[in-house]
């Protein structure tokens, strides 16, 4: 006869078998492979003893290729909700020890239910991908799996946060979700992400490169800009992404978290007043002010590794959260270019999307000039930056710092394009081009002499801001040791800011 005791005993005996994954072999084998389990993962990013579990028999329906034989509860993926710092997120974590964590139409059906439910409820939901992609024996029910996941990235763009941590394989169409949502983060040399591997390309084109090099962690970190930070190990990768979270609003209608810190609002650092050098051509670290205003020095850095001449990335002023769009005369002068526009547009449409208020610090000499550029399409893609800008609700701040010429001037977030309020530092220079540009232009047979007479005048008169602040397209020359408090003022004053702009379907950003 059936006692309580032993239904008791039954329910132990299923958690225990579902937690054990794939079984111990193939755990030993993701430790020995340097990962975490996907349940480990799950205790590292989750506050502890709030993750809730949801659907853990879950067992897949498959018959074909022997699939019958086989059956693990949970069907290679915890689904469930929990907090972090104590706020709600809903979190799947494909589990590699169970089929590679491939995803099945049981294992797709999980992974949507927790989705459905985080935009019902209003949360972020954060994805922990390593899988080996489609469940090839589930064949078309897998591939309508991904696409409905697919769906529901779309649906949830500029709703709820969407975070993906790749912290394996991750391959094919499947890379497509994580492309969707809202910010990537990759471990050095355990995670991978291609559209096609290594041996379909030496098939191909006969190319011969590595996992590491063609998908791994530096390369989508540095070169094609798909991925946005980069971790050491799972713990690490983990850690970051808690971090992001912090700075973000769980939906699209709240505001992000404040954080109060103990660092003076009013606080000037007169280190600033020297910073930015008088000789337009010397460089200097953007990074340096946006650390030094910044609440107790601290920003997070969003994709260090790529496009380097913009700088993007979050931080906290007066306890509020703010996305910093710089321009960094430290790398190629701080140019605007096809990937610096790319990753800056990206930036400025997320922090729109949820409530965060764009910060600009302009230091650009322009578009880079050239052929690779023309072709590779710098006109729209440079498009996409100013569009981002001229689209984007939230408060805008913007702080020349020294160089802003020509259309990169209008495009990095000027008073034209919808800046709520413009500084410039006493080193601005605000004018259609440098000059000796201009005078090359205007005086082409001059001599050396008329020359050097003609670039001082033009350094007089055009190298300042004082033009533009005549005419109000800059609100407030100011000194630099007090950046950290104008900022946080002019954003206070800019608190309850309301646009209306004309119904639509939706823009069409050159894409
Ligand atoms: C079912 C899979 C699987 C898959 C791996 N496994 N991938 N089972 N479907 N797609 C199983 C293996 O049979 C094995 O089971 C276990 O997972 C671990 O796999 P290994 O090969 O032993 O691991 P490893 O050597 O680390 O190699 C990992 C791997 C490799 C590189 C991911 O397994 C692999 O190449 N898998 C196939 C990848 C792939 O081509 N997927 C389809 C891509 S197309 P046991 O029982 O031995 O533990 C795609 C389309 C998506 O995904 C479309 C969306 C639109």
């Amino acid at each position: 006869m059936k006692t309580l005791e032993s239904k008791f005993k039954k329910l132990e005996e299923l958690n225990q078998q579902a937690e054990l994954g794939g079984g111990t072999d193939r755990i030993e084998k993701q430790h020995k492979s340097g990962k975490l389990t996907a349940r480990e993962r799950i205790n590292v990013l989750i506050d502890k003893g709030t993750f809730v579990e949801f659907d853990k028999y879950v067992i897949h329906r498959a018959k074909d290729l022997g699939a019958d034989l086989e059956k693990f509860l949970g069907d290679g993926v915890i689904t469930g909700y929990g907090k972090i710092d104590g706020r709600q997120v809903y979190v799947f974590a494909q589990d590699f020890t169970v089929f590679g964590g491939s995803l099945s139409r049981a294992n797709a059906d999980k992974i949507k239910k927790i989705m459905e439910l985080a935009m019902k409820m209003g949360c972020p939901v954060v994805g922990l991908n390593d899988s080996g992609g489609a469940r090839i024996q589930e064949g078309v029910e897998s591939l309508a799996g991904y696409a409905d996941l697919f769906h529901l990235n779309v649906a949830a763009s500029g709703v709820i946060p969407q975070i993906s941590a790749i912290l394996g394989p991750c391959a094919g169409g499947a890379v497509y979700s994580p492309a969707l949502t809202d910010f990537i983060f990759m471990v050095k040399e355990t995670s991978y992400m291609f559209v096609t591997g290594p041996d379909v390309i030496k098939a191909v084109t006969h190319e011969d490169v590595t996992k590491e090099e063609l998908g791994g962690a530096m390369a989508h970190n540095s070169k094609s800009g798909v991925a946005h930070f980069i971790g050491n190990d799972d713990a690490h990768t983990l850690m970051m992404v808690r971090e992001l979270i912090g700075f973000l609003p769980s939906n699209n209608m709240d505001d992000p978290p404040i954080k109060h810190s103990a660092d003076d609002i009013h606080r000037e650092d007169s280190k600033l007043d020297t910073l930015v050098p008088v000789d337009s051509n010397k460089p200097y670290d953007i990074k340096e002010i946006i650390t030094t205003i910044s609440d107790d020095n601290n920003f997070l850095e969003v994709q260090p590794h790529y496009a380097k001449n913009i700088v993007v990335g979050f931080a906290r002023l007066g306890g509020r959260s703010v996305g910093y769009v710089a321009n960094q005369p430290a790398y190629l002068a701080g140019v605007l270019d096809i990937d610096s526009s790319i990753k800056a547009a990206r930036f400025v449409r997320f922090c729109d999307a949820f409530n965060i208020p764009i910060v600009t610090f302009v230091d650009v000499p322009g578009f880079l000039p050239g052929t690779t550029q023309e072709y590779g399409g710098i006109i729209k893609h440079g498009a996409k930056l100013l569009y981002a800008f001229s689209a984007a609700s939230v408060p805008k701040i913007t702080i020349i710092t020294r160089k802003a010429y020509g259309g990169a001037y209008d495009v990095m977030s000027s008073k034209h394009i919808g800046a709520d309020i413009n500084f410039a530092y006493p080193t601005a220079e605000i004018a259609v081009m440098g000059a000796e540009g201009a005078i090359n232009i205007l005086l082409r047979g001059a001599t050396a002499d008329e020359r050097t007479k003609a670039i001082e005048e033009y350094n007089d008169n055009f190298a300042n801001p004082y033009k533009a602040a005549e005419i109000g397209y800059v609100d407030e020359i100011i000194y630099p040791r007090q950046t950290r408090y104008k900022i946080i003022e002019a954003l206070e004053s800019c608190k309850n800011k309301r646009l209306n702009m004309p119904p639509r379907k939706h823009g069409n950003i050159p894409l």
